[in-house]
């Protein structure tokens, strides 16, 4: 198996930008990644994705949002990432488990253990390996993702940007009771620096944990010279990473 890496954090906080440069980090070191998102990272999910982020979609109920979240993930985990760490590669994904715990059962209410079992259901039982989570004040974060939506072109994938800031304070302290439950899976890096100092500090931990698996793996499946093995639909999702 490979590696699974997850990036969590409240809308803004960076996770896109650190999700980046790790992956050129990493392929510049030698290593076979590949960099995917959530909601999305295959066809089928792509189009859930459009659903879910669509702002227009203001009557969505907060179950039909976990299952459609449930349904694009059981796709993405059976089509893209099991094959992918089953080959041995290095897997980003930005967002996905973590995240519903956080959005939908503190954010919205619904009980923890329905989103478990969904997860649990929807993954296969897939856990990532490594969590990283950029903490970050949630008035902060949506500052920077607005100015960042002013700035883009496309579609305007704001649904959860437009909840009340209270709903993001509760997300933000989902996601640092998560990581507080489970200290060894989970590297917490404040947003407060800059992005170089943040990418820094991320890389260091990530290849201190890699070269760990490394020497602890007979079977050398971070070897350098595996083919590349992401196909050119996960390219063009990894270039559409936002
Ligand atoms: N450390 C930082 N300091 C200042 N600005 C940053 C920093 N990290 C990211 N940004 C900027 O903040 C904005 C949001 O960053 P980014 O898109 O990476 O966040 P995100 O967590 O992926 O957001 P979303 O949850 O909406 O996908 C971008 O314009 C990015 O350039
Ligand atoms: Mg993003």
């Amino acid at each position: 198996m490979g590696f699974f890496i997850t990036f969590e954090g409240v809308e803004g906080c960076g996770k896109t930008t650190q999700i980046r440069q790790l992956y050129d980090r990493l392929t510049k070191s030698g290593y076979r990644v590949m960099l995917t998102r959530e909601p999305g990272g295959c066809l089928i999910a792509d189009k859930i994705r459009s659903i879910l982020l669509d702002a227009e979609n203001k009557g969505m109920q907060s179950l039909t949002e976990l299952l459609l979240y449930a349904a694009a993930r059981a796709q993405h985990v059976a089509e893209v990432i099991m094959p992918a760490l089953a080959s041995g590669a290095v897997v980003l994904c930005d967002r996905f488990s973590d995240a519903t715990i956080a959005y939908q059962h503190n954010g919205r209410g619904i009980e923890r253990t329905t989103i478990d079992d969904l997860n649990t259901l929807a993954c296969q039982s897939l856990r990532p390996d490594l969590t990283v989570l950029i903490d970050c004040d949630a008035a902060l974060g949506l500052a920077r993702a607005k100015s960042r939506i002013e700035a883009a072109s496309g579609p305007r994938e704001e649904r959860f940007e437009l909840e009340q800031l209270s709903f993001h304070q509760r997300v933000r302290d989902g996601y640092l009771q998560l990581a507080a439950a489970e200290p060894d899976r989970f590297l917490t890096v404040s947003a407060g620096g800059t992005i170089a100092e943040i990418s820094g500090v991320i890389a260091t931990q990530v290849l201190n944990r890699l070269t760990l698996k490394q020497a602890t793996c007979l079977t050398g499946m971070f070897s350098a010279k595996t083919p590349e093995i992401v196909s050119d639909t996960q390219k063009d999702t990894a270039r559409a990473v936002r």
